[in-house]
């Protein structure tokens, strides 16, 4: 028999206070549709007193919203119990959720009221929320730094006139996990009567995850919790966190689960993003971006054989699709060589050795390594001549305005054992590594065209440059080079063309059209 952890959504109200973000009704109501899809259990939709607008849009929700329960904030005023009742009425199934701080700071500078006072107005709050609905929601705020005895006195009178939700708010987020659990388990077994018990966790020390789930641990049958843990200053327990901590290990949390569709995780997560301008951090547990990517080579090369070596979860019950291997430095032979053959190269032996090299020396200047930047580099290794006369060993330059001087590059060419080493003077970079490249290969010619691509975008996108080339004895011939850097990526090209001219005039080639090696199209492709 499973029992049902109530998972209670404040991502609209709570959420909604995190500095800076401002929803209008429409935003609201497209994420309170999004939280019916997912499967939450109670929507606290705002704090209808706040504004004409927070009250709006909470009416809206409670009007068109199926399925959840629609909930509205109101502190302990009558009127605004009235105004809150007002809003969510014209829900199916509504609660109103009262609140008034029982903690000695809150009570004196905030209130400035007595003890008594507080017990009485939570008292009458409670009453008149009663008369509106059967379901009704107190929280002693500030509960965490309140004197025990008397937050349980407040709560035994909240229960006593008809509260059946009682929410235990560590709102400064001051509690710790065992701590937190011991209170909910003595409240528990000192205020009697039949209500739930509930978490509302706040993360300034980054526990709101861990005490809310020692709450659950403790009894709490019902969590209060935000999408992307969002919510007033460090935010609220992650929904998502503690939704698939329930699930993944039920072993521990024995007998409970939670009624969310985890398919709709990742999906809620960017909705809310995208309308609060709140961006999710990348390694965000559950709906981060690399939740589910792996970078080192150790790491891949398990995944790619069995995802469960280092995954514990599966990245499409969360809606975030499929492991990723993402290929950077750290990544492996076994890794490079699979998203090859996922993008239809099957290479192996020394053009796999060439490439993987190659792709070794771009991702140490490069973050990552797109497809398309795979692409390119094994076009870059496999399309060039079998036979390479000529290596590029060393490349340096030197070029800037006007004021820096003549541009000028300084080439190392591996030359069968030998290495040549040439200096030029130039228009430009690229022109004196051209002119470099030249005379350390012995070949002179005419450049007819030359173009640089970005394989992809950014300022670390790798440059693909492409030109032709038409040797003093009349072989045309293409070339093509990639690198981060545009001088490199045109050396890497004319070296390129220069060990096809030298392929040539070495076979004997004649350089017409009919008969050279491939049309040019075909070397540049
Ligand atoms: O953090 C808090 O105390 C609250 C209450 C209103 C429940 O958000
Ligand atoms: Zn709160």
């Amino acid at each position: 028999m499973t029992e049902q952890v109530i998972i209670f959504d404040t991502t609209l109200r709570d959420g909604e206070q995190s500095p800076g973000i401002s929803l209008n009704g429409e935003e609201k109501l497209e994420i309170a549709d999004q939280l019916a899809r997912l499967g939450v259990n109670v929507i606290e939709a705002g704090f209808p007193v706040a504004s004409q607008g927070d009250f709006e849009a909470v009416y809206a929700i409670a009007k068109s919203v199926q399925g959840p329960t629609i909930c509205g904030l109101s502190r302990s005023a009558l009127k605004d119990i009235d105004r809150c009742w007002e809003a969510i009425e014209p829900a199916e199934s509504r609660r109103i959720h009262t609140f008034i701080a029982t903690s000695p700071t809150h009570m004196e500078h905030k209130l400035r009221m007595t003890p008594e006072q507080v017990k009485q107005e939570a008292r009458l709050a409670v009453r008149h929320a009663r008369s509106y609905t059967e379901d009704v929601e107190f929280s002693p705020e500030d509960a965490s730094r309140s004197d025990f005895d008397f937050m349980c006195e407040v709560l035994q009178v909240a229960v006593d006139e008809g509260a059946t939700t009682l929410n235990i708010p560590d709102t400064v987020g001051y509690g710790v996990p065992e701590d937190y659990a011991n209170k909910l388990r003595l409240i528990r077994e000192r205020i009697s009567g039949d209500y739930v018990i509930s978490t509302h966790c706040h993360n300034d020390l980054g526990l709101a995850v861990a005490n809310s789930l020692a709450g659950v641990m403790a009894g709490a049958r019902q969590v209060e919790c935000a999408i992307n843990g969002i919510g007033e200053r460090a935010g609220n327990a992650a929904l998502e966190e503690i939704t698939m901590a329930i699930k993944t290990r039920s072993d521990y949390y024995n007998g409970l689960d939670v009624s969310i569709n985890t398919q709709e995780l990742n999906r809620t997560s960017r909705l809310v993003s995208r309308l609060t301008g709140y961006p999710v951090q990348y390694n965000k547990a559950v709906v981060g971006r690399n939740a589910f990517a792996h970078e080192s080579g150790i790491h891949q090369h398990g995944v790619l054989r069995e995802r469960t070596t280092y995954e514990i979860m599966d990245p499409g019950a969360v809606g975030q699709g499929e492991s990723q291997i993402v290929l950077g430095k750290h990544s492996g032979r076994f890794a490079f060589s699979d998203r090859l053959k996922q993008l239809g190269y099957d290479l192996e032996g020394d053009s796999l050795n060439a490439a993987f090299e190659r792709f070794k020396e771009l991702a140490d200047r490069k973050i990552q390594l797109s497809d398309a930047d795979l692409e390119a580099i094994v076009a870059d290794e496999i399309k060039g001549v079998d036979n390479q006369a000529f290596s590029l060993e060393f490349l340096e330059c030197h070029g800037g305005n006007i004021a820096s001087g003549i541009p000028s590059a300084t080439v190392i060419i591996k030359v069968g054992d030998e290495q040549r080493t040439v200096r030029k003077e130039g228009n430009g970079m690229v022109d004196a590594t051209c002119s470099a490249i030249k005379e350390a290969t012995g070949i002179y010619g005419t450049l007819n065209n030359y173009t640089v691509n970005s394989v992809t975008g950014g300022v670390d996108a790798l440059a693909d440059v492409a030109l032709r080339f038409t040797t003093e004895d009349g072989i045309e011939v293409a070339g093509r080079g990639l690198s981060t850097d545009v001088v490199e990526a045109s050396a890497r090209a004319f070296l390129n063309a220069a060990n096809k001219a030298a392929s040539v005039r070495a076979k004997g080639q004649s350089s017409s059209k009919e008969d050279r090696p491939g049309h040019l199209s075909d070397q540049l492709r």
